[in-house]
Order: C-alpha cells, then structure tokens, then sequence
C-alpha cells in the first residue's frame, strides 16, 4: 500500500536514502521538510511503500499545482526491489499530481531508473551537464505527459 508519509517514517526513510545513493544527498531535516501539510500553489510530498514492518521505499517530490509535477527522488530498499513497488509509486505520484506533465532527472548509467521510467511513458527531453557528483555524471532529463 502507497500512502503519504509522517514524521513518524522519517528514520525509515533515511535508512533506504543512505542505502541506495552513492553522494550524499538529502538529510533528514530536507526529507522533514517534504512532509505534505497541505495543498499549496507549490506543495511537497514523500509517499511510502508500506510493508508487514516498516516501509520498503518512498518517493518524494515538488507538485506545482495544475501545472507540473518534480520528482525529486525515489528509492526501493535492495531486498524489496523487482517487485513492482518503485512503479506502484510513481503511478501513485502521478495519480496525486493529476493531469500534468511529471519531469525528473537521473544518472545517464542508471539503467534500472531509466527502463523503470521509460516503462512508465518518460522520455528524454535534455541533459544537465556535469549535475551529479562522486562519480560526476550527466543527468538526463526525463519528462512524462498528464
Ligand atoms: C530504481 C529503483 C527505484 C527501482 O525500484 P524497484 O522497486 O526495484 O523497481 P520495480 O520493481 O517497480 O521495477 C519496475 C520496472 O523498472 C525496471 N527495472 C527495475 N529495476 C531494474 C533493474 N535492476 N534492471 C533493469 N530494469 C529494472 C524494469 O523495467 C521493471 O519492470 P519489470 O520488473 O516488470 O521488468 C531501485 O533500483 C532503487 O532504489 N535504486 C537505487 C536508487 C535510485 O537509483 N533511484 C533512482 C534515482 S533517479
């Protein structure tokens, strides 16, 4: 089950974060401020992935309401991927954003990334360069239509 997340998921959170990127990227107090509180013109939101025990990854991004959507970042614990959860929650991203164009950017080698969104109707629409640090890499700029 795809829900939104609570401070309460934060710990969790950071777990998988820390597991599953190489550079530091986002701390605790970043994911904190990300919690939905409320639709605004401009809103954040991480959703999570529940299982038995926990959560098994989450998906955090910007919504720009009736405009477009951010993806920002998303992460599926190793020991539950290839199991669909990744795609259940950008579907549900994109449920919860509405009818509007969904951009993103990833690591121009990340190939389980990459299908996962090609698979999902992204296309390339740009590259960022020189954007990601250790290992510095070309981001590619992903874009879905509503
Ligand atoms: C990318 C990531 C989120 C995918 O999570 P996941 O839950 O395993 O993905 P899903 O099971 O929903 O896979 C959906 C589709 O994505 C593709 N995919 C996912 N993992 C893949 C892999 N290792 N190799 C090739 N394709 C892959 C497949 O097309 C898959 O469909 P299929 O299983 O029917 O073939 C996960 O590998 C991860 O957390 N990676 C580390 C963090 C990261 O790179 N995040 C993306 C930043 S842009």
């Amino acid at each position: 089950m795809i829900r939104m997340a609570t401070e309460d998921d934060l710990a969790a959170i950071m777990r998988i974060e820390n597991e599953s990127f190489s550079a530091p990227r986002w701390t605790e107090e970043n994911y904190r401020s990300m919690i939905f509180r409320g639709e605004a013109k401009v809103y954040p939101l991480i959703g999570v992935a529940e299982i038995e025990n926990g959560i098994a990854g989450f998906i955090a991004a910007h919504v720009l309401s009736g405009e477009e959507c951010h993806l920002e970042s998303i992460a599926v614990a190793a020991a539950f991927q290839r199991r669909g959860i990744a795609r259940a929650l950008v579907q549900w991203l994109l449920t919860q954003a509405g009818p509007v164009p969904c951009l993103l950017e990833v690591r121009e080698s990340n190939e389980p990334a990459l299908a996962l969104y090609r698979g999902l109707g992204f296309s390339s629409i740009g590259r960022r360069k020189n954007y990601y640090t250790h290992p510095t890499e070309d981001a590619l700029v992903l874009r879905t239509l509503p």
